[in-house]
């Protein structure tokens, strides 16, 4: 199994805090976002792990995080020209996969979940995970019937699916880049990660598991916060640090 961390991207929801530097290497609580899914993969078992990143801020990433040693794991990098959307990962990473399975997880997504049994076990077709949010329309949708088996996945969608959004991190086979050089751009000009995975869902080969723990996409103002301020928590800082003033 291989890993790849896609972290490039526009950020224009964080603007101007992402002006001069790239969103995943933002602070949350005391590390760099990128460190989060960074050792969400690591944790899991990956050690082989391509981060794909944006042009402008390449040499910062380098100068980060180096060849992995740090973190026992060996990077490579990449260089997405333009953000042409999630599925772009595989299609970008072709070459790293090779002809391995692989775990692409996005470089602002935080989980509070070990992965290693769903990666260490995993054999053929796609996992997803999912996990019923608020505002499920700003994601990636699952519709489930009655007995929890996913039946349909839209991204964005208009008009209600469900609430179960669809996680940044995704577990496939190696025809992963084969079905993300199959997926033509949406109306925004994307090639749009369900469009992937829905390959599977159709041939029968797309396990969706429903998340317990927490998950943030750290993406706007207010999650970005939030999420900072649960690391904070989970680092042993009390509530009343965190909120009361002087
Ligand atoms: P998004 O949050 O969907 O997009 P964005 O980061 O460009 O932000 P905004 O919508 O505010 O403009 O991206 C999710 C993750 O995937 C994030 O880590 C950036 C990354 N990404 C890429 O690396 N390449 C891409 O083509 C896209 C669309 C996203």
């Amino acid at each position: 199994m291989k890993g790849i961390i896609l972290a490039g991207g526009h950020a224009t929801r964080l603007r101007p805090l992402t002006k001069i530097t790239s969103k995943q290497l933002l602070p949350v609580y005391n590390k760099p976002m990128i460190y989060y899914p960074i050792e969400t993969l690591v944790n899991a078992g990956i050690q082989e792990i391509l981060i794909i990143i944006a042009p402008e801020y390449a040499g910062h990433f380098l100068n980060l995080l180096g060849s992995g040693k740090e973190f026992g794991a060996k990077f490579t990098y990449e260089i997405q020209e333009e953000p042409r959307g999630l599925a772009d990962a595989f299609i970008v990473g072709k070459h790293f996969i090779g002809r391995d399975n692989v775990t692409m997880i996005l470089g602002d997504n935080i989980f509070d979940h070990d992965f290693s049994h769903e990666v260490q076990n995993f054999t053929s077709g796609g996992h997803v995970f999912a996990k019923k949010v608020p505002d499920p329309q700003r994601y990636g949708v699952v519709k489930f019937d009655e007995n929890m088996k996913a039946v349909e996945v839209q991204e964005k969608p208009t008009e209600f699916l469900s609430e179960y959004a669809v996680t940044g991190i995704y577990v496939f086979d190696n025809r992963a880049v084969e079905f993300a050089e199959n997926v033509r751009p949406s109306d925004r000009g994307e090639i749009e990660i369900p469009d992937l995975y829905r390959q599977y869902l159709e041939r029968g080969e797309l396990k969706v598991t429903v998340l317990d723990g927490m998950w943030e996409d750290a993406g706007t103002f207010d999650s970005l916060l939030r999420v900072n301020n649960l690391m904070a928590m989970k680092n042993g800082v009390e509530k009343e640090t965190l909120f009361d003033s002087y």
